[in-house]
């Protein structure tokens, strides 16, 4: 593989470190190796990682909170600036293998009480090599080279500073298949496949001529239109009352190949009477109340919008069963996520349907509600 090439993003975050350490430069504070705590002269590799992660934590701590000392090898490579800016670059700057950085990046996340560091450490270093993670095991002595080392410091900064992995990366892998997410889209969850699960059961039973006619009401990423569209091949629409969501949803579409229609409305507003066989619909379901009690990386990350639709959390699921009653014909069905605590009231607002059950997830807990328009 290629050197990554540079992005525009990171000129823009690199020309702010320059500028960072410009003004360190002058006021006189640009430390030298023996104030890093560092090897000094020959060969300036990294030992075992034992002997070393004092050495190679200051190191990449430095980078992260924006010292010089972490990015020197990336001013070694603007040596031709260095004139203007005063640099004196050293040739003999220390290199990182990705076993230390991989030690050296779950360190820092342990410190950051960052759930699941090692995994995390792993995600960040491969998305910043641009390879699988497997790629990390197989070759655990290959150098990052500059450019490597300056994405993966500013990943594992986002990462300890809240931001979701998912939106670090940029990807969430749901169905088996990869969707692209930013903070416009809530990251797609294992639990929503059990949505699939139940709805893919539904269209196979009531029109095995794949002749199905479906919505995802509430669509984000696209994850359960793209998946249903490319599993059975269905009519598929989705809408999003978020423009922006929209925009990353069609793009999964396209980049998976899937046909499916979005629009940008509130619920099912833009569709006609009796037009659809199947709506999906995994709505925002978190009562308001409960909002200072989630996770920092949900609650300050992902969009209010996904996961909020009132005070009760049951606030869209009344709008979901009215809309639907209009939206689907007679016999249609009605598939939709279900909130912790949820199942019984939800339940009840679908008692003159038919048909209906709920699914459990694999943690026990009903998770999918299903039901058949009377
Ligand atoms: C919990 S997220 C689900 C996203 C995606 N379906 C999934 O399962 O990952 C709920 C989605 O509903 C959208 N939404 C909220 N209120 C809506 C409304 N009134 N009409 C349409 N979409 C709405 C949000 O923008 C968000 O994308």
């Amino acid at each position: 593989m290629g050197r990554t090439p540079w992005s525009a993003a990171d000129l823009v975050g690199l020309s702010g470190i320059v500028w960072g350490c410009f003004g360190s430069a002058k006021s006189g504070s640009r430390g030298t190796r023996a104030d890093q705590g560092g090897d000094q002269g020959g060969d300036q590799r990294v030992r075992p990682a034992g002997q070393n992660k004092c050495h190679w934590v200051v190191n990449l701590d430095a980078a992260l909170w924006g010292s010089q000392s972490w990015l020197q090898p990336a001013f070694s490579r603007l040596s031709s600036l260095r004139g203007p800016f005063g640099f004196n670059c050293q040739a003999n700057w220390p290199r990182m293998t990705i076993k230390t950085a991989l030690l050296q990046g779950v360190a820092l996340l342990e410190d950051a009480a960052v759930p699941v560091p090692r995994l995390t450490a792993e995600v960040l270093l491969s998305h910043a090599l641009r390879r699988e993670r497997v790629y990390l095991f197989a070759h655990p002595e290959q150098e990052l080279r500059e450019v490597e080392w300056l994405h993966y410091g500013r990943y594992l900064h986002e990462r300890i500073k809240g931001k979701p992995t998912q939106y670090v990366t940029g990807r969430q892998e749901f169905y088996g298949r990869e969707f692209r997410v930013t903070p416009d889209v809530l990251i797609p969850r294992p639990e929503t496949e059990h949505v699939v699960e139940v709805a893919l059961a539904v269209i196979r039973k009531n029109s095995a001529s794949g002749a199905c006619r479906l919505l995802d009401a509430g669509t984000g990423s696209g994850a359960l239109a793209v998946t249903l569209q490319l599993e059975t091949g269905a009519t598929a629409f989705a809408t999003d009352i978020s423009a922006a969501a929209t925009t990353v949803a069609a793009r999964n579409a396209a980049t998976l190949g899937a046909a499916v229609h979005f629009t940008v409305c509130d619920l099912m507003q833009a569709f006609a009477d009796s037009s659809f066989d199947l709506i999906v619909s995994n709505p925002p379901y978190v009562p308001l109340k409960h909002r200072e009690g989630l996770q920092r990386e949900v609650r300050d990350w992902e969009p209010h919008i996904a996961l909020f639709a009132g005070e009760t959390g049951y606030e869209m699921y009344h709008r979901i069963v009215a809309d639907a009653v209009r939206v689907l014909r007679p016999g249609g069905w009605l598939v939709m996520e279900l909130g912790f605590g949820c199942a019984d009231r939800v339940a009840g607002l679908l008692s003159t349907w038919r048909d209906s059950r709920i699914e459990p997830d694999l943690a026990g807990i009903p998770r999918v509600i299903a039901a058949r328009l009377a």
